[in-house]
Parts: structure tokens; C-alpha cells; sequence
């Protein structure tokens, strides 16, 4: 089943950039769907404006759909604070909150109006199971949040997003501050989040897009060049721009 249908999409920056040149694609539900290539393909630009980050960016023209179970993402009615809890999003450095470990997990539910302690607590321990970082801190989430390593903390901006129940996690290049085992925890930690959650992630690596993709999106220079599984894109490429990507002839 489609979560997300993006249709004609194009946009450009103020300055000229044409960042997204016709993009038409579908985001399956409950798979991991990554978007990868070389330095300024507009991948980033794309995750944006999946959950209308790119409100905050001078844009000069945007044009084309992005629909969200049906609903028009990119319509000025839309309410942008619920569509930003519906598709979460996880960043390359790891921004926690001033708060305590608890206190970055709770933090959305509470502004929301979430009072109760028990499903405060619930959604604590479940988000922390999720991200695989519950064991590694169950008997310190009173501890501020910046104690942690890069990796609990990357994993614990997971988990914030997670906490609030999104139905999609946008994840721009979530392990490229981390050693390789964190890394491992996290690829492994979206295995399981697939089943509940649809994922589009930016790799840092083609070797991670190879290693975590069940649908893969080649983008270059703002252009989608090949869309197709993750398991043909890697071994049989159809197109040579991918392939030599993919073969590592540029970078
Ligand atoms: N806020 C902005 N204002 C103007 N141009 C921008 C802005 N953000 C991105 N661009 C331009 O849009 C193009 C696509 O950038 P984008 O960041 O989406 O690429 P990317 O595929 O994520 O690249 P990278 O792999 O380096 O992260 C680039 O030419 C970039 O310079
Ligand atoms: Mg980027």
C-alpha cells in the first residue's frame, strides 16, 4: 500500500537552484524507502518537504502534490503542527533538549496536553525499547540527556520522534556521526520499526542504502534517475548513471 504519493514535484530555491526537477514517486507503508546519491541531488530538499520543513527556506516556486494517506501535504490549509507529528524526523547530529533523558521523551507528549503518569511512562519505556537504547539506560532516566554518547543520544532523538506516534520517520543521514557499532544498533532497531512505522531514510553510504533499503530512489542533480527495489537497484541497475554510481565510478 502507497503512505505517500509525490506527484510532478519540483522546487526551487530563491537563489535559482532547481533543486527538484518533476519527481514522481510512491512511499510504500511499513518498508524502508531510500533516497540516495552524490552531494546535492535534492534528497534533503525532498525529506524537507515531506513534512513541510521547507517552510522555514526562501522558496521561489514549488510546484506538484505530495499526498499523505490522501491528504494534501503541501496545501496551505494544512495544518503544518499535526502534519509534523504524523511524519516525524531525525537529523544527522543529534540535537537533544536541556532536559533529562525522561524529560526528551515526554516533552511532545506533554505539550500536547498527555497528563497521565502511567502512559507517560509507557510511551517512555516503549520509544526507548524501539530505538534499542532501553537496556543501556532504563536505570538512568533521571540523568540529563547530553550525558549520553553520540550514538544513545542519536538514538534517543529516535526515540523523541518515536514517543510522539508519527506514522512516517523521515531520517537524514542518522548514523553519520557514528561509529559503526551504534550504527548497527540503529539499522537494526529499523528492521523492527518498519513493521509499525513507514521509513524513508537518507544513508550516508551506499553501502548502508544497500544494506537497509526495500525500495530505493537514485537521485541526481534533482532529478529521480531510477526508482525500483532495493534488491534490484544494487545487484541489476537499469540505468548507467546508476550504475556507475553504484559501482563506485563517482561519488
Ligand atoms: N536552503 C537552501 N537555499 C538554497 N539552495 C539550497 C538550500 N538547500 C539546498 N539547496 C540547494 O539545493 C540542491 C539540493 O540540495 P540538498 O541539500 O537537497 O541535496 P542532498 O542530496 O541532500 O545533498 P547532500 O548529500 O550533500 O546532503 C543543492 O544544489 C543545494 O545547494
Ligand atoms: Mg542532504
Amino acid at each position: 500500500m502507497d503512505k505517500i504519493v509525490i506527484e510532478h514535484l519540483s522546487l526551487q530555491y530563491a537563489d535559482g537552484t532547481e533543486s527538484l526537477r518533476d519527481i514522481t514517486m510512491n512511499i510504500v507503508a511499513n518498508a524502508i524507502t531510500v533516497l540516495f546519491g552524490p552531494a546535492g541531488g535534492g534528497k534533503s530538499t525532498l525529506l524537507r518537504c515531506l513534512n513541510r520543513l521547507n517552510d522555514l527556506t526562501e522558496i521561489k516556486t514549488a510546484s506538484g502534490r505530495i499526498l499523505l494517506d490522501g491528504d494534501d501535504v503541501l496545501d496551505p490549509k494544512t495544518d503544518v503542527i499535526s502534519l509534523r507529528r504524523r511524519v516525524g524526523m531525525v537529523f544527522a547530529r543529534p540535537v537533544v533538549l536541556p532536559l533529562t533523558l525522561r524529560g526528551n521523551l515526554t516533552y511532545g507528549l506533554e505539550l500536547a496536553g498527555e497528563k497521565h503518569k502511567s502512559r507517560l511512562d509507557e510511551a517512555v519505556e516503549r520509544s526507548l525499547r524501539q530505538a534499542a537504547l532501553w537496556d543501556e539506560v532504563k536505570d538512568r532516566l533521571g540523568d540529563p540527556a547530553i550525558a549520553l554518547s553520540g550514538g544513545q543520544q542519536q538514538r534517543l532523538c529516535l526515540a523523541r520522534v518515536l514517543a510522539n506516534q508519527p506514522e512516517v520517520i523521515l531520517m537524514d543521514e542518522p548514523t553519520s556521526g557514528l561509529d559503526p557499532l551504534s550504527t548497527g544498533k540503529v539499522e537494526l532497531a529499523l528492521q523492527e520499526l518498519k513493521k509499525d512505522y513507514t521509513i524513508v531514510l537518507v544513508p550516508h553510504s551506499v553501502q548502508q542504502a544497500a544494506r537497509t533499503a526495500d525500495y530505493a530512489a537514485f537521485f541526481l542533480q534533482g532529478e529521480l534517475v531510477e526508482y525500483a527495489r532495493g534488491k534490484e537497484i544494487f545487484t541489476h541497475p537499469k540505468n548507467k548513471r546508476t550504475e556507475d554510481y553504484v559501482e563506485g565510478r563517482f561519488g
